[in-house]
């Protein structure tokens, strides 16, 4: 008890609060996303992502030498079509905007992490994650789909496929077809535990993804659901073959960050997703926060709640915040 204990000893100068730290930032740690569109000499800012933008094939290569120069190993492609119909079929295309990106990066990046996101939402004229029956996103007739999507993905060189579709009993199908196809050594990285968010709004507008009727709420989790249902998702995902696990959104989820890494053997991923970034990006424009200090910050806090990895825009900037210390 005090004055004998005394909690300030630990952290009275720099050299010891280093030695008593618990979590340090790496960038073995980092995913980034790119958003790869179809068409020429495109680079578009997405306005709600400040720094993020839409790049056409001829100038993706651009910015993955930028995020390997940061020190970046892994990125996530995300693609978006010219041409997008019902059953979303430019997704599971092997010319396909996505399949290109991954042949060219790998093409120049043989030791780069890819990453894809399987889903079908960029790819459908009505922006749903899956085939449409009656009102609804029909479940069962689109995990064939995402099979197919999974498939090409890996055929055309994708280390990590991350299936975002929320469908259930996906990540079993894609495992089975993936082994089928012979690619039993591609990862699985299930987004387990996806929220219907709100923060996924300036993605909608960088993947013109948002749905034409209806929301995602009868596929994506309920915010209000607890973490009984978020360890449901997990289980099954891990048992059905899920190499890693994503908890979706990132920060105003992080009490589901740590129950999952209380909960499974797998690494857990956290998605920091648009809209976290972009209230950073707007609140950094009007000089009310120090973005860097800000950013270091949360990411020290996904660390401290069990994220291994975190997949977030912010990745390059990291990069080179931790090159300057
Ligand atoms: C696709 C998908 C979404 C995000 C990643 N994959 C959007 C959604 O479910 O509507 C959101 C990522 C972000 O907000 O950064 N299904």
């Amino acid at each position: 008890m005090f004055p004998e204990v005394r909690m300030r000893r630990l952290r009275r100068t720099q050299n010891i609060r280093n030695m008593v730290q618990e979590v340090q930032l790496n960038m073995n740690d980092y995913i980034y996303p790119i958003f790869v569109i179809e068409g020429q000499d495109i680079k578009n800012e997405i306005p709600s992502m400040p720094g993020i933008y839409q790049f056409s094939l001829d100038h993706l290569l651009e910015e993955v030498q930028r995020a390997v120069d940061a020190g970046v190993i892994a990125i996530m492609l995300f693609g978006i079509p010219a041409k997008k119909d019902e059953c979303g079929s430019e997704a599971y295309n092997d010319d396909g905007i996505i399949q290109q990106a991954v042949r060219l990066v790998r093409a120049h990046y043989p030791e780069l992490v890819i990453s894809t996101d399987v889903c079908m939402c960029e790819y459908t004229s009505h922006g749903h994650c899956g085939l449409i029956q009656g009102e609804t996103v029909d479940n069962d007739s689109t995990l064939e789909l995402l099979a197919k999507i999974a498939v090409s993905h890996a055929k055309a060189g994708a280390d990590i496929l991350a299936p975002s579709d929320m469908m259930d009993g996906r990540i079993g199908v894609i495992r089975d077809a993936l082994d089928e196809a012979g690619y039993k050594d591609v990862i699985i990285m299930a987004h387990a535990v996806k929220y219907a968010s709100s923060f996924y709004g300036p993605f909608r507008d960088a993947a013109e993804s948002a749905p034409h009727f209806g929301d995602r709420k009868s596929y994506q989790m309920d915010p209000a659901s607890g973490t009984r249902q978020a360890l449901a998702e997990i289980a099954l995902d891990v048992e059905e073959g899920a190499d890693m696990v994503i908890v979706k959104p990132g920060l105003p989820y992080l009490d589901l960050v740590s129950a999952a890494y209380e909960n499974t053997l797998v690494p857990v991923v956290a998605y920091n997703v648009s809209g976290e970034y972009a209230m950073v990006k707007a609140a950094a424009q009007n000089g009310w926060i120090d973005e860097k200090a800000i950013v270091m910050e949360m990411m020290l806090a996904f660390k401290r709640a069990g994220a291994k990895m975190v997949i977030t825009y912010h990745a390059i900037d990291i990069g080179n915040w931790l090159k300057e210390k």
